[in-house]
This record gives C-alpha cells, sequence and structure tokens, in this order.
C-alpha cells in the first residue's frame, strides 16, 4: 500500500507554472528563526514533508508556527531560556538538512543534539567540515550512540578554510557566527544561491555579512538578531525538472518565479540539448523540439551544474539523440536511480563516477521505484518519455521536495496522476 504515480507517453506540453520556493533554502530560513525571539514571516513556502518536518522539529523545541497565507509561514520563537536545544532525534533524523540546527541552537542555548545526519541515498555523507567549522567557533563534539552532542558555553569569531565548499557547513557556520564574539571568516565558502537568500534573510534580522555568494565570507558578531521577514528564493532544481521534462516531452513553457542568472551553466548545456531557456521578466521562457541532442555533463560546485539537477539530465539525455557522457564530482553513491532508468529502458553503462548515455529514440515504461528527492523526479521526466504506462512507487521521497509535481505537469498536457495503491 502506498501512493503511486501513473505515467503516460507525454505529446508536447505546453503552458506556464510558478515556481515554488527552494526546499534547499526554506529547511536553512526555519532553523535560522531560531537565533531571535518573536514573530517571523517567510513567505514563498513550498508545501512539501521536508518543511512539515522542519515545522514538527521545531515546535518539539517550543517554537509555534501557521501558515497565514498559502504559501506564507509565521513561526514564533520563544526566548532562548524557553528554548529545547534537543530536537527529538527520531524527528531529525528525517532530513539531511537537520544538521543546520546546530550552528543556531548553539548560538543562542549553547547546545544542541542532533541525529545521525539523515536524507537521500547518495553513499555517505560526512560531517566533518561542519564539525571542524564548529570546533574552530569553540564548540565541543561528542557522538553517543544514535546521536551526536554539540556544546559551546560561548561562540568566538575564528578564521575558517574549508577543504571542500560544503553547502550546508556554510550555512552551519554562517548561522553560529552571526551571534559569536567577533569576526569570523569563511574561506572556501559554497556560492549556492541559497546561502545567499540565508544571508540575505539573516541580514534583514540584523545580521552583518559580506561576500554571499563569492568564496569568501566575512560575519561580524552582533549582541541580538530581531525576526525576519522574507521571501524563498525560487527552487532552480524545481525549475531544472521543468525544464528537462520539457527537453523529453518537447513543447513550450514559461516558468515565473525564478531568476535564470542562478542557473546561467546549466542554461548552456540545454541549450546544447536542444532546450532553449530566455529570461524574461520575473522568469523565463523554454522551448524544445520532439527529441533532445546529447550533451557532456560534469557536476560541480556553484556556478556548476548542481548535482542535484543530474538525474533528472540522465534521463532527458537518455533518449537523446547521440551518446552523453555525464560525471558526478560530488557525491559517491548517486548512481541506485540508473538501474530504475534502465528498467524503462534507458542504456546506461556507469563506470565509476562517470555514465554513458546512449540515447534511444523512446524509453518503454514499466513499475520503477524512488530512492531519493531527485532520483523520483527522474523517474517522472524518464516516464514522460516511455510508451506505454509507468508507475512509480516510493513517490513520497518525491514529496519531500516537490510542491504540485503532478497537477503542475497534468496542467502542461502530461499524461500524469497520483493514487492510492
Ligand atoms: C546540499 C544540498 C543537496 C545538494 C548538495 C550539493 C541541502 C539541504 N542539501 O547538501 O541537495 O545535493 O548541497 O549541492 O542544502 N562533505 C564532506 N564533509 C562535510 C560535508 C560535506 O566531506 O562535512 C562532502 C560531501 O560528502 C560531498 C560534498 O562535500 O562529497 C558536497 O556536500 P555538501 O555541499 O556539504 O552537500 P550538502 O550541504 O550536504
Amino acid at each position: 500500500m502506498g501512493r503511486i504515480y501513473r505515467v503516460g507517453y507525454a505529446g508536447a506540453l505546453n503552458g506556464s507554472l510558478k515556481l515554488q520556493g527552494a526546499k534547499n533554502s526554506v529547511l536553512k530560513l526555519m532553523a535560522a528563526t531560531v537565533l531571535a525571539e518573536g514573530t517571523h514571516r517567510i513567505g514563498n513556502v513550498p508545501l512539501i514533508s521536508d518543511v512539515d518536518v522542519m515545522r514538527e522539529i521545531l515546535h518539539a523545541i517550543g517554537a509555534e508556527s501557521s501558515w497565514t497565507g498559502p504559501h506564507e509561514l509565521e513561526i514564533t520563537v520563544p526566548s532562548a531560556d524557553r528554548l529545547s536545544p534537543y530536537p527529538p532525534v527520531e524527528l531529525v533524523g528525517r532530513i539531511r538538512a537537520s544538521i543546520v540546527l546546530a550552528g543556531p541552537l548553539l548560538a543562542v542555548t549553547g547546545r544542541a543534539r542532533l541525529a545521525a545526519p539523515g536524507g537521500d541515498d547518495f553513499g555517505t555523507r560526512p560531517i566533518d567540515i561542519h564539525e571542524d567549522a564548529l570546533q574552530r567557533l569553540g564548540a565541543s563534539f561528542e557522538y553517543l550512540d544514535d546521536y551526536l552532542e554539540v556544546k559551546a558555553p560561548r561562540l568566538e569569531g575564528a578564521g575558517l578554510v574549508f577543504e571542500f565548499p560544503s553547502h550546508t557547513a556554510t550555512d552551519n557556520a554562517i548561522m553560529a557566527a552571526v551571534l559569536a564574539r567577533g569576526t569570523t571568516v569563511i574561506e572556501n565558502a559554497a556560492r549556492e544561491p541559497e546561502v545567499v537568500d540565508l544571508a540575505a534573510a539573516l541580514a534583514s534580522m540584523g545580521a552583518r555579512i559580506e561576500g554571499a555568494g563569492t568564496s569568501r565570507i566575512v560575519i561580524e558578531g552582533v549582541d541580538r538578531l530581531s525576526p525576519m521577514d522574507h521571501d524563498v528564493v525560487g527552487d532552480r532544481v524545481v525549475a531544472a525538472t521543468y525544464l528537462t521534462a520539457l527537453g523529453m516531452a518537447g513543447g513550450r513553457l514559461a516558468l515565473e518565479g525564478i531568476d535564470t542568472s542562478i542557473m546561467e551553466i546549466l542554461i548552456r548545456k540545454l541549450g546544447a540539448c536542444g532546450v532553449s531557456v530566455k529570461p524574461v521578466a520575473g522568469g523565463l521562457v523554454a522551448e524544445a523540439g520532439p527529441r533532445p541532442r546529447a550533451a557532456d555533463i560534469q557536476t560541480l560546485p556553484y556556478p556548476g551544474v548542481a548535482t542535484d539537477y543530474k538525474p533528472m539530465l540522465v534521463a532527458m539525455l537518455s533518449r537523446a539523440e547521440g551518446v552523453s557522457v555525464v560525471s558526478e564530482n560530488l557525491f559517491s553513491g548517486r548512481f541506485r536511480y540508473l538501474d530504475e532508468l534502465r528498467r524503462l529502458g534507458a542504456d546506461l553503462i556507469s563506470e565509476g563516477h562517470h555514465v554513458v548515455v546512449r540515447g534511444v529514440p523512446r524509453l518503454v515504461g514499466g513499475r520503477v521505484q524512488a530512492y531519493d528527492i531527485r532520483a523520483g523526479a527522474a523517474l517522472v521526466v524518464g516516464a514522460l518519455g516511455a510508451e506505454n504506462e509507468t508507475v512509480i512507487t516510493g513517490v513520497e521521497h518525491i514529496e519531500r521536495g516537490y510542491d504540485g509535481l503532478v497537477e503542475n505537469l497534468a496542467a502542461l498536457g502530461a499524461d500524469i496522476s497520483v493514487e492510492e495503491e
């Protein structure tokens, strides 16, 4: 028993959509509310299950939240002495992004207890960069059975040099540093647009941060912050999902709520694949012919092609004219969805961190399983180019990150529905 998606072969997609806010920003913004007592407003919040889990975590530590509009969340945070630094480990284990509670909880309560990070099926996801950063800011780490306890009676600004520009470690270090005594400098910081969004929200709270969006971020600690009033940046990974769906099926799509400057290299790559994307005020318009073209793509930290785009790109390229090589440079285990795409007739050979994709004219429907958010989205993209019906199980993974994917694709003319099985 569970929810499934049924997807039929799609003719050209046509229409316009309003893009949801970014999962990888909103979860950090929600964590950041802990930094200031009072009532915060966050707009453009996507209705996704990871947001529901983050709300439960916030409630468990003493905050309250309610929907004040279709995509608007109000979060009321009590004074630090009434906040619990110990969210239930079971809840925290359900979202990888919960590690970003470490920074803000340390900053206001001096301690945090977190589950060993959960999340997607990517292979090992170490947290040594988080650990090193928070330790340099004055925290101690203790690994207990199924959780980790972090303590810091007082955080002090420090010079941090990241071994790798980790996205969530950058978020965590920024949130720990905004209330620390003195100056923190993060070298080799992640440059992702969602880091910029977090820094903008924190600046609206009174934080002093310079350089977000570059690899050197400087944070001047302040004594107190006030609540945020902030709208979440558009979700570029969801935008990429609709663009690859368009590449798969052909057609024309107008997408509102995305600044194309945050996905330039992807847009260039999509252009090489025959999906033309043009910026317009407040969004983009895209067009694609009936069959994509092959291209070689490698994932890199921002501004490179994001690893989160990759499963959908591989799905699209699986029916491209020609042979593509797609290389993964961030995660060791992000390949399990390949077997599921193969079930749909994709011709994929994986070798180390490369996948050779020999495009076939059409995929073939089948029964496939989503193992994580983007792997699931890739199966939806694959199914749009598959003859006969595809049934996708494990869709609760997809719904951790996608707000109305089925409804939106159906509105564009795709043959897709959701049902209980
Ligand atoms: C974030 C995104 C995720 C995206 C990823 C890369 C969120 C909630 N998630 O994940 O969707 O796929 O960025 O763009 O924002 N690493 C270490 N030690 C650490 C941390 C990371 O070795 O302490 C390594 C990882 O194993 C990986 C690489 O650094 O190889 C990138 O990871 P990172 O940027 O940290 O990804 P996340 O922030 O976890």
